[in-house]
């Protein structure tokens, strides 16, 4: 083997221990650089007749192009054993399950609440949104509760350290019957001066704030307020107009409505609406669903009416109560604790 067969050797040795591209470069200079090996050849030419130059020379360039070819088949090895390690880092197990996107749902009190319009949309009310933050004349004066009266109590209530433009006391709003007068205000406004004014025929569902908190009772919890006021509106009307809710909303007629003499400011008379299942697991109880009663003169005149021409009726029922007792659920709080394995039931 003469010395440029060694050479070849030796650099075809040194490129297999590259194990980087940036090694195969630096033993790529000690052959090919400006002092490489190869390269301090070719310079030693020069001293050689012109006969040597030839073959010399030709020999010499055989072996740097073996040594070329070398180099290239290691360079090509690095970078396939580099992509086959990418490929590999991130190739992806078919064989695993899928990752999961949650399937969104309903609350299941939107969801009441979404039956509940449906229902009496059905039955030619409309359906309002009144605000959170109230004052207190609308949450209690307008709706013949005046101030330092007792009955205020029966709804301890959020306050605001606030007064409005008008300088009233702000509050969050203890039930959604702030918003008979608000809504009956502006209907009678609309219809002012006209001959005939349509009936007023309303619910509001929304959220009202207590203090209270126990399994049945949420400091934040959802009302549906009802009002129905026209020239010629009965209690009978009531009657008949909530045994229909309710027994829509329950999917049943087996079903018993009670009417319990009560105390509310703004209705005179006023009734407390209990409920009877005659089939199912509730049956034989009455349960309280609702406060109602007759709206009285004060607040029919705080609407901007005349109480000798207008009459009608209202209603206060608790939302949750009734998304309760349509679920079988006895916890009023877990509706609002945000737990996902109570939520996903209501899918
Ligand atoms: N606002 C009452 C409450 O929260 C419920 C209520 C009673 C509403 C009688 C009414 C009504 O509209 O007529 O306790």
């Amino acid at each position: 083997m003469n010395d440029l067969d060694q050479l070849v050797q030796a650099a075809q040795a040194d490129f297999a221990l590259a194990e980087a591209p940036a090694d195969l470069e630096n033993a790529k200079a000690r052959y090919l650089g400006k002092a490489g090996r190869l390269t301090e050849l070719l310079k030693g030419l020069a001293t050689l007749t012109p006969e040597e130059k030839k073959t010399r020379g030709a020999d010499i360039n055989g072996a740097k192009q073996r040594v070329e070819a070398a180099l290239n088949t290691r360079r090509q090895a690095l970078a396939d054993a580099e992509l086959a390690s990418q490929l590999k880092a991130e190739s992806l197990d078919v064989t695993l399950p899928g990752r999961k996107r949650g399937v969104g749902s309903m609350h299941p009190i939107t969801r009441t609440m979404e039956r509940i319009e449906a229902i009496f949309g059905s039955m030619g009310f409309d359906v309002a949104d009144g605000p959170e933050i109230e004052t207190d004349w609308y949450s209690f004066t307008a709706l013949n509760n005046p101030e330092n009266h007792p009955a205020r109590s029966m709804q301890d209530t959020f306050y605001v350290d606030m007064k409005d433009a008008e300088g009233r006391w702000l509050n969050l709003r203890p039930h959604t019957s702030p918003m008979q007068v608000r809504y009956a205000r502006a209907h009678a406004q609309k219809y002012a001066g006209q001959a005939h004014m349509p009936d007023i025929r309303v619910i509001v569902p929304g959220r009202t704030y207590r203090v209270d908190s126990d399994a049945t009772h949420s400091p934040m919890f959802h009302q549906v307020e009802g009002l129905w006021v026209g020239e010629n509106v009965s209690f009978k009307d009531l009657k008949s107009m909530y045994l229909d809710f309710i027994q829509a909303f329950f999917e049943t007629t087996d079903l018993k409505l009670r009417f319990r003499p009560s105390y509310f400011p703004f209705t005179e008379p006023s009734a407390e609406i209990d409920i009877m299942f005659e089939r199912g697991p509730l049956t034989g109880r009455w349960l309280e669903v609702s406060g109602s009663g007759q709206v009285h003169p004060q607040v029919i005149r705080n609407m901007g009416l005349d109480p000798e021409r207008y009459i009608g009726f209202a209603f206060g029922s608790g939302i949750d109560r009734l998304a309760m007792l349509r679920y079988g659920v006895n916890d009023l709080r877990l509706y609002f604790e945000g737990d996902l394995r109570f939520l996903s039931q209501f899918k």
